[in-house]
């Protein structure tokens, strides 16, 4: 029989090299795997915890993201900060975590978050990448036409 403490452990199992997401606000696991670009057709190895316990976060719950043979780099993971704030970024080799890093909010975002403006030239056919300035971890301002999102970030994911 399988020890309950490892049991618990095994609830995502473990992988010998990549990156563990931890402490995504629950029920943003989805919106972390859109931000980056992994979708039905990518070939890693993605494991996806939901509704965790956790006694750090908010309702005492989390999600985590695991990505077999793959290294996130701090530019890309970033872009979590926006629905995920409290998320740390763990890079696994041989099993062991070898560097822990938590999301830090950049100040710009491009081709992230679509801008609710219809008439915005980042909604136009025109190529221009959406765009927006970080104000803080819930306000974001669109630098062509300065429409302000602060409210429900994730729902204007591209
Ligand atoms: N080899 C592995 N395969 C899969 N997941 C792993 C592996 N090693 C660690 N993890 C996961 O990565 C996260 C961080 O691991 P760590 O051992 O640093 O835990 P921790 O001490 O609880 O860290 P923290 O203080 O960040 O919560 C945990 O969610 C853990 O389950
Ligand atoms: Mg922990
Ligand atoms: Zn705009």
């Amino acid at each position: 029989m399988i020890p309950k403490k490892v049991k618990e452990e095994l609830r995502v199992r473990s992988i010998r090299n990549g990156s563990v997401i931890d402490h995504i606000t629950a029920g943003n696991a989805l919106n972390v795997l859109k931000i980056l670009d992994i979708t039905g057709t990518t070939k890693a190895i993605v494991s996806v915890a939901m509704n965790v316990p956790s006694k750090r976060l908010p309702f005492g719950r989390k999600d985590i993201v695991k990505i077999e043979d793959r290294e996130l780099i701090p530019a890309e993971v970033d872009k979590i900060a926006l629905i995920a704030p409290q998320a740390t970024i763990n890079i696994i080799r041989d099993y062991e975590v070898v560097q822990k890093n938590s999301v830090v909010l950049p100040n710009v975002i491009t081709h992230v978050v679509r801008c609710p403006n219809l008439n915005c030239i980042s909604n136009s056919t025109e190529p221009v990448y959406s765009k927006f300035s970080v104000l803080n971890s819930f306000m974001l301002r669109c630098n062509y036409c300065e429409t302000i999102i602060d409210s429900d970030i994730a729902a204007y994911l591209i």
